[in-house]
């Protein structure tokens, strides 16, 4: 039997992540955060020094993705036996992840595994393109933005409460507009509101109202 869905798409950093793994705590459902997806592709494929020009050479990596998500708080990210939760959220990986993510036999691996996840399971499910192309039924479909500024801002207090180097915000705005260009204007699915999605604007919410107002959405289906 076919669960229910969430798809919750937006922007970098807009804080999908967060309030994902928050609504499907509260129900019960997986969460599956497919970033981290095309994420593990573009490490694979720096790992293995491959040309990511060389649109052959990294579908045949994503094709043949060992990955598997490990539950955790936070949940482990593996790729064949090597762990890559923190590997995948280098600068490194975030110049390169829209990259190879625009390569359209990418996508088609991706969103595959995607859909077999869903399929499977009551799912909280965010991305790019989740409401659009991977799940178009989804009964509950955000659309989370924020203001460049604000979602920098956010993204800079949270690596400096991880411990992490960080670049300084207005760094971090710049780096988040470029990646937002880059996926908005890509021809294979790219980054755009579904039709039928509720669009939140998060820059003056707080963690707990996103996640009420998307728990409301859910209960009223
Ligand atoms: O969500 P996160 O910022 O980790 O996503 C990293 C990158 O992966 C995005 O900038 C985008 O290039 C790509 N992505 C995508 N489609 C998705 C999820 C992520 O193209 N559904």
């Amino acid at each position: 039997t076919k669960g229910f869905q969430v798809a919750i798409d937006g922007p970098a950093s807009a804080g999908k992540s967060t309030v994902a793994k928050l609504v499907a705590q509260k129900f019960g459902y997986i969460y599956c955060d497919t970033g981290a997806m095309y994420r593990a592709v573009t490490l694979a494929a720096l790992q293995q020094k491959i040309d990511l020009n060389d649109q052959v050479k990294v579908a045949a990596i994503a094709e043949n993705l060992p990955l598997r998500f490990e539950t955790g708080d936070p949940q482990q990210v593996w790729l064949g036996d090597q762990n890559v939760t923190q590997l995948i959220r280098t600068n490194e990986v975030a110049q390169n992840v829209s990259t190879v993510a625009a390569i359209p036999a990418v996508r088609q691996a991706m969103v595959k595994m995607q859909r077999e996840i869903a399929s499977q399971n009551n799912i909280v499910m965010d991305g790019r393109d989740i409401g659009t192309t991977v799940l178009p039924q989804a009964p509950v479909k955000i659309f989370m933005v924020a203001s460049a500024h604000e979602r920098a801002r956010r993204r800079y207090l949270d690596n400096q409460a991880r411990g992490i180097a960080t670049q300084s915000i207005e760094e971090l705005q710049k780096a988040i507009e470029l990646r937002d260009q880059k996926d908005s204007t890509r021809k294979v699915s790219p980054l755009v509101q579904a039709a039928d999605a509720i669009r939140l604007d998060t820059t003056a919410l707080t963690i707990d109202e996103v996640v009420n107002e998307i728990i409301k959405k859910v209960k009223d289906n």
